[in-house]
């Protein structure tokens, strides 16, 4: 399977870049420490789709042992696949309402906005507000090097 790798020094804190893989857009946030606090601290009662900010950045076990970089690090950068959630939970599209293609850096929440049906997502991609019913997916990757991130 295809690696893509991107060279996370390269996106400033507080932006987002769009990668492709496969043909399909993967979401790569340079995340502020007020966004993750922000993230972090939401009520997961108020959550269509609970999960905490934490439960999204962590790695499998396997990949922790095997990966230099972790913790903090590894927070700051939230990795949506939207190519994920086409393969997962939907055949006709990427948002998990009916796959359209979120626009970043806006909606009520600070994260990705869907414009077909007005789905809102937050700075962890969990769905806030909108028809979706579910969050943006997180898709398999790691930090080999403190600057790199694949996409596996
Ligand atoms: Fe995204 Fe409907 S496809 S809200």
């Amino acid at each position: 399977m295809a690696k893509v790798e991107v060279d996370l020094s390269k996106i400033p804190e507080g932006k987002n870049v769009t990668i492709k893989w496969r043909g399909k857009p993967i979401f790569i946030r340079h995340r502020t420490p007020d966004e993750i606090a922000e993230a972090s601290s939401v009520d997961l009662a108020h959550l269509k789709d609970p999960q905490t900010d934490a439960d999204r950045t962590k790695k499998p076990e396997w990949l922790v042992m095997l990966v230099r970089t972790q913790s903090d690090f590894q927070r700051d950068y939230y990795v949506a696949s939207i190519y994920s959630l086409y393969i997962s939970f939907t055949l006709q599209g990427v948002c998990t309402h009916l796959g359209c293609v979120p626009i970043g850096e806006s909606g009520d929440f600070g994260g990705w906005y869907c414009p077909c049906h007005g789905s809102h997502y937050d700075i962890s991609g969990r769905v806030r507000k909108g028809p979706a019913p579910l969050n943006l997916e997180v898709p398999p990757h790691d930090f080999p090097e403190d600057e790199l991130l694949h996409r596996c």
